[in-house]
C-alpha cells in the first residue's frame, strides 16, 4: 500500500516535470497564477513581441514588474560598459569621502546609493519609490545628453553665457529687454556654450519634429516657455523646460550643465539602454537593498 502511494506520487511528479510549467496544477483555480503562467498565457494570446535582447527585458522583466534584486544593481555599478561604452561607475564613485570619490557619492553599496552625494551640496540622487525616476538626479545623469549635443564633458560651465541663462531663470524668466538682448541670442549663435559647437537653434528651431528635436523651439520667448513635445503631448502637457525662479529644476539649465554618465559616453549610446530601464525600475520599486 505504502509502496503504491510512493509510485503514484513519483509518477505524477515526473509527469509534472515533463510537461513543465505549461500544466496548471489542479488547485490553479484558487491560487493566483504564477509569473510563468501569466507569461505563457500572454505568449499564446500573441500579446508578446520578442525581437532581440532589448525586448526580452521589456517583455519578461519590465512589463511584468519583476522585483529587481539589489544584487543586479550592485553588478551594474561595478561593470564596465553596463549602460553603453564607458568605465564602471564605482571607479569614480566609491566612497562618501569627496577626496577620493567624485561628489562624495558611493555607488558601491546600497546605503551609499540611497544616501546620494555627500559633498556640498549634499543631496540624495533619487527618492526610493518615486514615480518618474527619469527625472531624478540619477535618472537625468543616465538619460540626458548635455547640450549642445556632443559637447565634451570637460568644457567648463563657469562662463558668462551659462551665468546669464541661470540668472535669467533665477530672476523669474520674464520676457524683458535684458532677456531679448543678453539671453535669447545665446541660443541662436554658434560656439556660445562650447568651442566648435552649433547653435541650439540648429536642432531646436520650431515645434515640428522633424526637423526640431523634441519639438523644442529655442528661437523665441514663446517657444522656450511652451517647452518640449507640445504637439505630441498637447500644449497643456508639454514638458516645461523653464521653471521661473528655479534654474536647478529647469530642464533648459540642467541640459546645459549636467554631464551624462559615465563621462565621455557617446550621445549615440541608447538612452533607453535595458540596464538603464532596470536601474530606474529598481528606484520606482522602492530601491530595496535585499
Ligand atoms: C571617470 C569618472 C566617472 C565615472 C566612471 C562616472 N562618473 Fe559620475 N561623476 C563624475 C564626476 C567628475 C562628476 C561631477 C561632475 C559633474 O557634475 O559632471 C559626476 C557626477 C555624477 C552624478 C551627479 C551627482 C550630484 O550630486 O549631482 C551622478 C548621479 C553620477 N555621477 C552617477 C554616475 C553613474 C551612475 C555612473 C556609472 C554609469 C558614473 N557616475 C560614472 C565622474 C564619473
Ligand atoms: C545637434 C543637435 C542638437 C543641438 C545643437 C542641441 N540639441 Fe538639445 N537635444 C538634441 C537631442 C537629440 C535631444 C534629445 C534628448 C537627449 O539626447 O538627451 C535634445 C534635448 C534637449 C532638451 C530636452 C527637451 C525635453 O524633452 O525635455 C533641452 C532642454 C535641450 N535639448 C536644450 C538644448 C540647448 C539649450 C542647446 C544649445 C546649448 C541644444 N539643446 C542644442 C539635439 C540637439
Amino acid at each position: 500500500m505504502q509502496q503504491r502511494n510512493w509510485r503514484k506520487h513519483a509518477a505524477s511528479a515526473l509527469i509534472t516535470c515533463l510537461l513543465g510549467l505549461s500544466v496548471l496544477p489542479a488547485a490553479a483555480d484558487t491560487m493566483p497564477p504564477t509569473l510563468n503562467h501569466r507569461w505563457l498565457q500572454d505568449l499564446r494570446d500573441g500579446k508578446v513581441q520578442l525581437d532581440g535582447d532589448h525586448s526580452a527585458v521589456e517583455a519578461l522583466i519590465l512589463q511584468r514588474d519583476i522585483p529587481i534584486p539589489y544584487d543586479y544593481i550592485a553588478t551594474l555599478m561595478r561593470t564596465p560598459n553596463a549602460f553603453g561604452q564607458g568605465p564602471a561607475c564605482i571607479v569614480c564613485h566609491s566612497s562618501t569621502n569627496p577626496e577620493h570619490s567624485y561628489r562624495g557619492l558611493n555607488l558601491s553599496s546600497c546605503e551609499g546609493l540611497r544616501a546620494g552625494s555627500r559633498e556640498t551640496p549634499s543631496r540624495p540622487i533619487f527618492q526610493p519609490g518615486q514615480k518618474a525616476p527619469g527625472k531624478s538626479i540619477l535618472g537625468r545623469r543616465m538619460r540626458n545628453n548635455r547640450m549642445p549635443l556632443g559637447v565634451h564633458f570637460a568644457v567648463s560651465t563657469d562662463t558668462p553665457a551659462y551665468a546669464a541663462v541661470r540668472r535669467w531663470i533665477a530672476d523669474g524668466a520674464s520676457n524683458d529687454a535684458r532677456f531679448n538682448k543678453d539671453v535669447l541670442p545665446l541660443f541662436s549663435r554658434d560656439n556660445v556654450f562650447a568651442p566648435n559647437t552649433p547653435a541650439c537653434t540648429t536642432c531646436h528651431m520650431s515645434n515640428q519634429e522633424p526637423p526640431s528635436f523634441h519639438e523644442l523651439d529655442l528661437s523665441s520667448y514663446e517657444g522656450i516657455m511652451l517647452g518640449a513635445d507640445s504637439v505630441a503631448k498637447g500644449v497643456n502637457n508639454a514638458t516645461k523646460v523653464v521653471i521661473p525662479g528655479k534654474p536647478e529644476d529647469s530642464g533648459l539649465f540642467q541640459h546645459l550643465v549636467e554631464d551624462r554618465m559615465p563621462p565621455g559616453i557617446s550621445p549615440t549610446e541608447d538612452r533607453d539602454h535595458p540596464n538603464t530601464l532596470i536601474l530606474l525600475r529598481w528606484i520606482e520599486q522602492g530601491a530595496r537593498c535585499n
